[in-house]
């Protein structure tokens, strides 16, 4: 039997991973795929659904699609850390006589040497990686380098394309409420399980206060802001809980008086107050404990030397965000796309040479965060 193997946490199944199964079996003429849900999250500080609610939601695709069996190896084994090469290895025992492949997304493939034991994942059964966008000669690229560095590896790239879908973007319009948006993405039958069991509505409550307390112009602002995060939080190595907190408070002062006297706020300029504010209320108003997320509150207007990676995402998100249009901006996104570092760079470059064109008073953070950054005038 034709068998292929696809893990992944599937928080929640989406899409892609419809798009994966279907695209290889008709391809490649596989008589069945195999979903294999992650049981304990690769990162302790990131939270993940209950492995029950995943699986259940794997049930419903398995029921509508033939080919498509889930295997628990991972839950049996019950490995504290379930390496690729260990539970691959209790597969093909599992499995003996099926023709496995393994599956996984080209952004797995780029990162294969760091996976525990390379050596020997490349050689327990074929991996076939697919392109995720537009990346196909890169993943080409990369297989044939691993493929000459590991004897036995059998590394190839399928020869189909998937659009990236962020399982964070989904998130995010769960948290919302906003169905018809994540329906572009994932099923009905997953939106019904999802909200018959609330899941994905951990800050319904916060969303909800801070509808209430925002005109609407600024909270769809906010909601675009966390939009542009949850969709680049990948690249920063953000989690989706840090990304959506920061960018959903981020101006949550941003129509209120000032908290405290003018003199003591570190700046001149009325604009900048709010994000003091905000990140005052993220801790004291809003209940928020962590640190890295009060700071990127606190700099997401002026930003500053040295910034965390939650930092430079809500400064980005924040400046980047669907609806803002001013000239440069849509370079600007085309570049967080590419590459996520250079585009804060330039952001903060465009912004500093806007203000002194235009002007206006520069807040010294930002003076002195354009030249942490190293940017030439
Ligand atoms: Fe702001
Ligand atoms: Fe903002």
């Amino acid at each position: 039997m034709k068998t292929a193997v696809l893990g992944g946490t599937f928080d929640p199944l989406h899409s892609e991973h419809i798009a994966i199964v279907l695209k290889a079996t008709e391809r490649y003429g596989f008589d069945r795929v195999i979903l294999e849900p992650t049981y304990n999250p690769p990162h302790k500080h990131c939270r993940i659904t209950p492995y029950e609610d995943r699986v259940k939601m794997l049930r419903l695709f398995a029921e509508r699609t033939p080919c498509v069996e889930i295997d628990e190896t991972e839950r049996e084994m019950a490995l504290e850390h379930a390496y690729s090469y260990l539970v691959l290895s209790e597969i093909k025992r599992k499995f003996e006589g099926d023709e496995l492949t393994y599956l996984i997304g080209s952004d797995s493939l780029m990162k294969f040497t760091e996976w525990r034991n390379p050596d020997k994942v490349a050689k327990i059964m074929p991996v076939m990686a697919v392109p995720r966008g537009d990346v196909r000669a890169m993943a080409e690229a990369e297989a044939a380098k691993l493929n000459a560095a590991y004897e036995g590896a059998r590394i190839t790239v399928a020869d189909f394309d998937c659009e990236e879908v962020s399982s964070s973007v989904i998130k995010l319009y769960f948290e919302l409420k906003d169905y018809d948006k994540a329906a572009e993405y994932v099923p009905d039958y997953i939106i019904g399980y999802v909200s018959d069991n609330g899941l994905y509505s951990v800050y319904s409550s916060l969303v909800e206060r801070l509808r209430s307390e925002m005109s609407e112009r600024l909270f769809a602002h906010t909601v675009r802001t966390a939009e542009f995060a949850a969709e680049h939080a990948w690249q920063l190595n953000v989690d989706f809980d840090s990304a959506f907190l920061a960018a959903i408070l981020h101006d949550s002062r941003k129509q209120c008086p000032p908290m405290h006297p003018a003199e003591s706020y570190d700046t001149l300029s009325k604009e900048v107050i709010h994000q003091y504010d905000g990140a005052e209320a993220a801790s004291d108003v809003y209940g928020v404990k962590d640190e890295r997320i009060i700071d990127a509150i606190r700099y997401h207007t002026t930003g500053k030397p040295d910034m965390s990676a939650l930092g430079k995402l809500i400064f980005i998100a924040d400046k980047l965000e669907a609806g803002r249009s001013y000239e440069g901006v849509e370079e600007l996104r085309a570049l967080a796309d590419k590459d996520i570092e250079a585009c804060f760079r330039a952001l903060l470059r465009h912004n500093y040479e806007y203000l002194k064109r235009s002007g206006a008073q520069i807040d010294p953070l930002t003076s002195r965060a354009y030249a942490w950054y190293n940017i030439a005038e």
